[in-house]
């Protein structure tokens, strides 16, 4: 054990300030003359800074890791070591589901697992602490991060987030095949205004407390040991300097006393919000919110020291930040073993190995959605002639761009999923030689969406169809009057356009991974059933975002699912609820419900009711069923969602099996952020709902007594 208290009294008010800077990683990639690149994000950093940072973003590979810390231990004036920081966040090189499309898997254990894989995959390859989860609630499908998120629920986000956490930890992250997590981005940047990147967010207390905190509090609660800022301004005050969020909230009411890490140049750009006059403020408010490390800014490094001459800061605020960042090594065992799990075999072995490649298939299968099917799947073997087309019809680049050291080399296209377990013919892309081969076929895979460069980081989009190009070939195709199913590449929810009406079947595949053409291929012949249900409403048409399930009913509610009608809350040219719903996808079976039944109709504290189902498999294939638990609290001191999801239970039913289904309801189950702020239940009358999706209609009521 390191006496850092020692250590830190050794160190200059310099040495001390440069543990809180992150630089990069292609910074140490020397020029011929050996000179580093001195060069970061337009910010010039010398030899000095480069070898006594505290640690460092993006370096990938064990050797380069292992070649960077000895040469950092040799030069830096207190041998303390770097840590090396990655966004892992699906995966390091064998590459899992995108997070949305791992949620909508329903099954966080499946979370745990591909951030238990990418771990070990990382760790071997030199990283020690991941960018991830991502906590943030999201409901605007024009936002470009929705693919990172978990959805537009906090139940679900909250089991996700936390089961990330383990996988990536484990139960010590000290361990060499485990990362430390870093829960991002504190806090609300998915409600950025318009669905436009960084934009403000304004968020009510409450609905931040009801919807937002928990998830990330539940990464918190799993151990996360690192927090990210936001870049968004939270109610005209910007993450990055907010005391109330990181000081009274993070390490006020939730005690944590880990590390803040800033998002990327987030400290300096608190003076182009307009929240600082220049950097030496930005660094100020910053640190008096409680960040500590810079991530790949030098406001900190270059303003300290005359902030504390100003005596508008301590050494002893300096001390604070400096002692979590070596605790924070301490805790990952790099004063023992700078290296940590870095190991060049082993990172051979690992990265993309079987069971690896094995994970991220089936882990694919249980991601996707699907959205329509006209008894058209699974595809059986016929004489019928199958042409593959469209823009993923043999594309290999099917990674999101959070892909970490994902390659498109590694990836298996739709045609090779198929190959050999199909006849067809496949052209890739939207040509007219395309088409003339849809004239010629009976049956048409039609594989297309969006590029990964249209999702994730600023990559929001102003409108949700399909990319133009597409949207022309599809119609093209949908006219000739074929059998078309259709496999849909997505970071966000889109508009299907006539897709929706006119294809026989849709399979939303999102951004499926590295396997993702063996996974398709196994839900398209039946090899798998499908299982997926939307965690993430998905709008009509660009006009309706945002739009998500639990939403507050209004004081002139539309009631019908189909029509919107005139002085109801609703559009005039076009209907009121979204085209697929929260908890939405089909099975290659049908399920029927029997009516919701209660134990009891009134409910007080400390006691339970049972709502039960019985679940019926009524079609000619096995398959899985999410039933759902939606409640409804009929009024409150404030206005109550519509609904709530509550539980869910994953139900898998051979044909003609029958299964009861129950879910215990309690009180604590009922409470919520009241007018006062108090999180407490309300006595009243309740809804429940049991079905397949945020719009079913099955329920039954009964009410609480306080
Ligand atoms: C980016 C992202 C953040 C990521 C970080 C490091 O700007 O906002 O999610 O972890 O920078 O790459």
């Amino acid at each position: 054990m390191v006496d850092l208290e020692a250590l830190i009294s050794k160190m200059s008010l310099e040495e001390k300030v440069l543990q809180l800077l992150q630089t990069t990683g292609e910074l140490y990639n020397p020029d011929e003359s050996g000179k580093l690149m001195g060069n970061m994000f337009g910010i010039e950093i010398d030899d000095y800074m480069a070898w006594n940072a505290g640690s460092v973003l993006g370096l990938e590979g064990a050797e380069a890791a292992i070649r960077l810390q000895n040469e950092h231990m040799e030069k830096s004036a207190h041998k303390i070591p770097l840590m090396f920081m990655h966004d892992v966040i699906h995966g390091y090189r064998t590459i899992f589901p995108a997070p949305l499309a791992l949620a909508c898997s329903w099954q966080p254990e499946l979370a745990e697992k591909a951030s238990l894989i990418a771990a070990k995959e990382a760790s071997a390859a030199g990283t020690h602490v991941t960018f991830a989860p991502m906590a943030d609630l999201s409901r605007d499908a024009r936002w470009g991060r929705v693919i990172e998120s978990f959805g537009e629920d906090v139940m679900l986000n909250s089991l996700f987030s936390e089961a990330s956490v383990r996988g990536f930890q484990g139960d010590d992250p000290k361990e060499k095949d485990q990362l430390a997590a870093c829960v991002k981005h504190f806090a609300g940047y998915g409600m950025a205004e318009g669905g436009r990147d960084y934009n403000t967010t304004e968020i009510s207390e409450n609905a931040l407390r009801e919807y937002h905190l928990p998830t990330y509090k539940a990464a918190l609660n799993a151990g996360s040991k690192m927090v990210m800022t936001a870049f968004n301004a939270l109610n005209g005050v910007p993450c990055t300097g907010n005391k109330w969020l990181f000081g009274d909230i993070l390490r006020g009411e939730w005690e944590f006393d880990g590390v803040v890490i800033s998002d990327c140049t987030a400290i300096g750009e608190l003076v182009l919000h307009g929240f600082a006059d220049d950097n030496d403020e930005a660094a100020l408010k910053a640190l008096k919110a409680g960040v500590d490390i810079e991530m790949v800014s030098t406001t900190y490094y270059r303003g300290v020291k005359s902030l504390i001459e100003q005596g508008l800061l301590s050494e002893d605020e300096i001390d604070t930040a400096v002692m979590r960042v070596l605790q924070f090594k301490e805790t990952l065992g790099l004063f023992d073993n700078p290296h940590k799990g870095a190991d060049p075999k082993l990172e051979e072995q690992l990265l993309l190995c079987r069971e690896h490649r094995d994970a991220a298939r089936n882990i694919a299968t249980e991601c996707m959605v699907l959205l329509k099917n006209e008894s058209v799947l699974p595809l059986r073997k016929s004489d019928k002639k199958i042409a593959i087309v469209g823009n993923y019809a043999d594309n290999k680049d099917i990674l999101d761009i959070w892909r970490c050291t994902g390659k498109p080399e590694d990836c298996i296209s739709v045609a090779e999923g198929l190959q050999g377990k199909l006849e067809f013919n496949a052209i890739n892309g939207c040509s007219d030689e395309a088409l003339e081969l849809v004239r010629a076929s009976d049956v048409i895979i039609l594989a297309i969406g969006e590029t990964p460069e249209m999702s994730a980081e600023a990559g929001s989009r102003a409108s949700i169809e399909l990319p133009e190009e597409e949207k022309r070939f599809t119609e093209s195709v949908l006219q000739l009057g074929k059998q078309v199913i259709a496999v849909v590449f997505a970071g966000r929810p889109m508009d299907l356009g006539m897709l929706n009406e006119k294809a026989n079947a849709i399979l939303y595949v999102w951004f499926p991974g590295t396997e993702g053409g063996n996974a398709i291929a196994d839900i398209l012949l039946g090899e798998k059933e499908p299982s997926g249900r939307l965690t993430i409403s998905f709008p009509v048409s660009t006009g309706q975002c945002p739009i998500y399930y639990n939403a507050l009913p209004t004081g002139r509610p539309t009631e019908s699912l189909e029509e919107s009608t005139r002085f109801r809350t609703g559009y005039v040219d076009a209907p009121t609820f979204p085209r697929y719903p929260f908890g939405y996808g089909l099975t290659y079976t049908d399920f029927t419900y029997s009516a919701a039944e209660l134990s009891k109709d009134t409910l007080c504290k400390g006691e339970s009711i049972t709502a039960s189902i019985t679940l019926a498999n009524t079609g000619k294939r096995p398959g899985t069923e999410v039933v759902q638990l939606y409640i409804r609290d009929m009024a409150g001191s404030v206005s109550r969602p519509i609904r709530e999801l509550k539980d869910f239970t994953r139900v898998k039913l051979n044909v003609g099996e029958k299964r009861a289904i129950s879910f215990e309801i309690t009180e604590e189950m009922l409470r919520f952020y009241t007018l006062s702020g108090e999180y407490k239940s309300e006595p009243g009358r309740f809804k429940v709902f049991i079905g397949e999706n945020a719009h079913c209609e099955n329920s039954a009521e009964f009410r609480l007594f306080i």
